[in-house]
């Protein structure tokens, strides 16, 4: 059993889950226009990370005897101009993904709910991979460029990493 105010605020953050994954979509799409194919597959891995991110809390809901409530999801803005600045938005949309999970946590904290909090601690985990993994890209791109061989051997770098996104984690078989 969770609080109507705790229902409501998970039933938000799975639209922004949603959203996530909605925007790796357009960018995976992106991506795949310019040629850049691992950068295309590794958004699309990411695609289905925050859709499995959704599921999970969807899940969670329902186990708890809560109504899910499925909001309309936004439509991604137009990709930037280069992909160092995918990527930056990437990055800083992951934080505000994180500040909302922080949020959520606090909720629970607030309201004493144990289950919840438990819960959230496996996304609280997850995020700080998933900046993590941004921050490295970024690293990557400052180092040897985003363009010419630079990218193309960053790009390699990502289609490899595209194969273990969602796999390395056991914990993310629960959704
Ligand atoms: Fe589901 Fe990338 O946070």
């Amino acid at each position: 059993m969770i609080s109507e105010a705790m229902r409501v605020r998970i039933n938000e953050q799975i639209n922004r889950e949603l959203y996530s994954a909605y925007l790796y979509l357009a960018l995976s799409a992106h991506a795949q226009r310019i040629n850049l194919k691992g950068t295309a597959a590794w958004f699309m891995a990411k695609h289905g990370e925050e859709m499995m991110h959704a599921l999970k809390m969807y899940r969670y809901l329902l186990d708890q005897d809560a109504q899910v409530t499925l909001a309309s999801v936004a439509a991604p803005p137009a990709a930037p101009d280069g992909v160092m600045a995918i990527f930056e938005g990437t990055l800083a949309h992951e934080r505000e993904v994180t500040a909302a999970i922080n949020e959520l946590v606090d909720q629970a904290l607030s309201e004493k709910d144990h289950a919840t909090r438990v819960f959230l601690q496996w996304f609280v985990t997850e995020q700080i991979e998933e900046e993590a993994t941004v921050i490295d890209v970024i690293g990557r791109l400052r180092l040897f460029g985003d363009q010419g061989q630079g990218l193309l051997m960053i790009d390699n770098e990502l289609a490899a990493a595209a194969k273990s996104i969602g796999q390395t984690r056991p914990a993310d078989g629960g959704a």
